[in-house]
């Protein structure tokens, strides 16, 4: 089996599984309008992502990242770590969370095989946490992310989504964080959704003078690296932990894209804002099927488009992020 490839000769190392389209999180920007109602959905099973992650790896994904939703409801998150991890050619398993369970669990992930983390901290004010994300909860993840640390997990990073008047004057906090810490901070530019058009137009904030300041203070760009996400990196040689910034209207990530996504329910989707999602789940319910799914997976990568349809104005056509968890 062949390496996944484009028509604009991208690779796709990097598969992002979302486990679960719930979330114990209400974060204001995500879902202003509060949680759709969803009928009741049967997510993904162990034995079809083990099915699915096999398939994928002999196509040539080397990394997947865990999303939700907020993954770590599944009670058996743990066996889906273990069994991804112990996939043949899967190198890595990283996960996207919201932090707020981390306490609890996190030493069973680490065992599993868990090596790294992204968990989103959207203010390091108490009660800014709490209004924006409906939970007091800002000290548990904290607490969580040490943990990861104590527990050899050496990938760390924070997502804050920059929001104009709420967070943006808060870059000296991240910064104390990361002086003595290796975390890589990362502010990601508000995107608009199908469900959170005002929203938008009130908090969008454009990073390019906080991406300014930091020049000024001796901030240096570093590359990036295959398996790296949108994220522009700086570095400063007084600080152990770094900064970047997803920049999905100001800068053009879209042509050097390695990730493919599939949603809870199995659906596979081409591009973040592309709506379309093609069921694999039909060819999940046993071994014999899964050349096929790889031979349409192969087939579908023709349509994935160049690059998502931001830059034009238009808001993603993707409802909620809560679904795929970006
Ligand atoms: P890693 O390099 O694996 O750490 O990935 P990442 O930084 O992409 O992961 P994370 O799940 O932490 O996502 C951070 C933010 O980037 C989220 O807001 C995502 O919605 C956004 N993002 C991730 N991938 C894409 C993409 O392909 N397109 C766009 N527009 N945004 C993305
Ligand atoms: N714009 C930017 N980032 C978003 N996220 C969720 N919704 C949005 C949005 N509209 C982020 C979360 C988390 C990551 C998975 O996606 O904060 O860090
Ligand atoms: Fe917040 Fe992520 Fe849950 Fe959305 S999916 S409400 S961004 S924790």
């Amino acid at each position: 089996m062949g390496m996944l490839r484009d028509n604009y000769n991208r690779t796709f190392p990097y598969l992002r599984l979302s486990v679960t389209e719930v979330c114990n999180f209400r974060c204001s920007y995500c879902l202003p309008n509060g949680y759709k109602k969803q009928g009741m959905k049967s997510f993904l099973s162990l034995e079809e992502i083990e099915r699915l992650i096999r398939a994928f790896a002999e196509l040539g994904v080397k990394k997947v990242r865990l999303t939700g939703g907020e993954p770590t409801v599944r009670n058996d998150l743990a066996d889906i770590i273990s069994i991804i991890k112990n996939t043949v050619g899967i190198e890595t398993v990283a996960m996207t969370t919201n932090g707020y369970k981390l306490p609890e669990f996190i030493d069973s992930y680490a065992a599993a095989g868990l090596d790294a983390i992204n968990v989103s901290m959207d203010s390091m004010n108490k009660q800014k946490f709490h209004s924006l994300t409906g939970h007091d909860r800002l000290d548990d993840v904290l607490k969580g992310i040490r943990m990861a640390r104590d527990l050899g997990i050496q990938k760390r990073k924070i997502n804050a989504v920059l929001l104009k008047g709420v967070n943006d004057l808060e870059l000296e906090n991240y910064l104390s964080l990361i002086r003595s810490s290796d975390l890589s901070v990362r502010f990601i530019e508000l995107m608009r959704t199908g469900d959170n058009q005002d929203y938008f137009n009130q908090y969008h904030l454009d990073p390019a003078a906080h991406i300014a300041d930091l020049r000024q203070n001796g901030w240096q760009e570093v590359p990036r690296e295959m398996t790296d996400g949108p994220a522009r990196c700086f570095a400063h040689p007084d600080y152990q932990g770094s900064i970047g910034f997803i920049a999905p209207y100001s800068r053009d990530f879209c042509s050097t894209c390695n990730r493919l996504r599939v949603s809870a329910t199995g659906g596979l989707q081409l591009c973040l804002f592309g709506a379309d999602y093609f069921s694999l789940r039909k060819y999940l319910q046993d071994d014999q099927s899964l050349p096929d799914m790889q031979e349409r997976v192969t087939s579908l990568l023709g349509i994935k488009p160049l690059a998502h349809e931001l830059h034009q104005g238009n808001s993603g056509r993707t409802e909620q992020l809560a679904m795929i968890g970006g």
